[in-house]
């Protein structure tokens, strides 16, 4: 089998001799390999020219109970350009991979885990809540002392990160 449809090129013979023999219908079927697919980072723009890949990896519970990333593909589409890397590359290539994919991982947990879903979605509550409640409700009550700093923080978040634009395409992405 082939994970094609998710535009990863990877295939049992490639994934096998690292996940423990089993073939990825096993792996999967047994709740032992996810997959980790950040297309939401295709075609993203980012400042200076910077490269920012999206890529797709799968991740492999070996038998010693540990998540470890066992194929890395950097981009979506796959082509001879873009290969699917595995631990069986040499050693610094797999590390670089780890390192790419990392990179990706980190822009989208701090862009839409962080900042989108707790900083900005806080704030929509913080705002709403204002508005709509009055300062005597028991909701509004519980509620205030967790909106204290909630829009300085956020504004600073914001100027940080100077990306509002991306922060919006990456939080509207389907
Ligand atoms: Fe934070």
């Amino acid at each position: 089998m082939a994970l094609r449809c998710l535009c990863l090129a990877v295939t049992d013979e490639m994934l096998q001799p690292i996940i423990e023999g089993l073939n990825i219908q096993e792996a999967i079927r047994s709740k032992r390999l996810f997959i980790v697919d950040y297309s939401v980072l295709k075609d993203i723009k980012t400042t200076d020219n910077r490269i920012v890949c999206a890529p797709i990896a799968l991740l492999f519970v070996n038998k010693a109970k540990t998540l470890m990333p066992v194929a890395i593909q950097l981009y979506q589409d796959p082509s001879e350009e873009n290969p699917v890397f595995l631990p069986t590359d040499p050693e610094y290539t797999w590390m670089l991979a780890k390192m790419w994919f990392n990179n990706a991982d980190g822009a989208v947990h701090e862009s839409v885990a962080h900042l989108g879903f707790t900083h900005l979605i806080c704030e929509t509550m913080a705002v709403a809540a204002n508005r709509c409640l009055s300062p005597s409700h028991p909701i509004f009550k519980i509620l205030a002392p967790h909106f204290l700093y909630v829009m300085a923080i956020n504004r600073f978040a914001i100027i940080l990160k100077n990306t509002t634009a991306e922060i919006s395409h990456i939080l509207c992405h389907k």
